[in-house]
């Protein structure tokens, strides 16, 4: 396994691969890895002759209050996840050399402008901005991408397919704890109490997956899912939303592919998660 930390070192060796004509996976990530980005992986290694992990905390996509400075790094644990997992190269880029002197963005509208747009302004962006740059890097064949970040996932399928980057965009199952808390890097914000009080989030899927049904008025999915997320005191709702699973737009009726995002704080950590439905018939 090949580590670059420059844009160049990675132009370098994605050149090689292309020369022999091997397809590239890519699984671009935070670090701090865990199961789900295992999961990432293990499907770019099946899927690819080459598999590239990125590894890089991106600034542009935090705002200015929220936890950049803190998020959890851990490169050589991480270096040696993805050396396990048989992955060929580590993309290990410092911010400098992403965005020294950067004055291109990219930017997506509709899409971006509800859920977790709406509550980070700018997330996006950022998001958008990152994942294009690691595109033209690493000119992957396939991208990975978790399926817990569902407004993102949709919002980079849809930037790869204006764009036409030419890679096919690819979202994997949420990995959960046995308790049903959905792995995630930020998870290690949590206290003893707070971590036994995440699992809500599963609870009000659970209950949310055992009332949905086609001609169901949203609000009503919305209350129910809302009154088991009350029942836990650390827990505060920012959203539960019913959105068309293409447009990301709101719904008021169960009538085709819906998502079902929520968004909640467990203390000052905000979780989130959702669950798809799609009325047979
Ligand atoms: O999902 C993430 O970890 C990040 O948003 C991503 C896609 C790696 C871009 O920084």
């Amino acid at each position: 396994m090949e580590i670059a930390r420059t844009v160049e070192e990675a132009r370098r060796i994605v050149r090689g691969w292309k020369k022999d004509g091997l397809d590239i996976g890519l699984v671009p990530t935070m670090g701090y890895l865990h199961e789900g980005h295992g999961s990432l992986i293990a499907a770019a290694r099946k899927e690819n002759a080459r598999v590239a992990v990125s590894i890089f905390v991106n600034p542009t996509q935090f705002g200015p209050n929220e936890d950049l400075a803190r998020y959890p790094r851990d490169f050589e644990r991480d270096r040696a996840l993805c050396e396990n997992m048989g992955a060929d190269l580590i993309f290990h880029p410092e911010p400098e050399e992403m965005y020294q002197g950067a004055q291109a963005f990219v930017d997506i509208g509709l899409l971006a402008d509800t859920l977790d747009g709406a509550a980070r302004p700018g997330h996006f962006r950022g998001v958008c901005t990152v994942v294009s740059k690691l595109f033209n890097i690493v000119q992957p064949d396939r991208a990975y991408f978790g399926e817990k970040d569902a407004q993102q996932l949709a919002i980079i399928k849809k930037m790869a397919f204006d764009l036409n980057f030419g890679v096919q965009v690819i979202g994997c199952p949420i990995v959960r704890e046995s308790d049903g808390l959905a792995k995630s890097s930020r998870n290690t914000y949590l206290n003893a109490a707070e971590r036994a009080a995440a699992p809500v989030l599963y609870r009000a899927i659970q209950h949310g997956k055992s009332i949905i049904k086609k001609g169901m008025p949203a609000q009503m999915l919305i209350s129910e899912m809302e009154k088991v997320l009350a029942a836990e005191p650390l827990a505060k709702t920012e959203y539960v939303a019913v959105v068309d699973a293409m447009t990301m737009q709101p719904v008021d009726t169960i009538e085709g592919a819906v998502l079902v995002p929520l968004a909640v704080r467990v203390g000052s950590t905000r979780l989130i998660d959702n669950f798809s439905f799609a009325p047979q018939g």
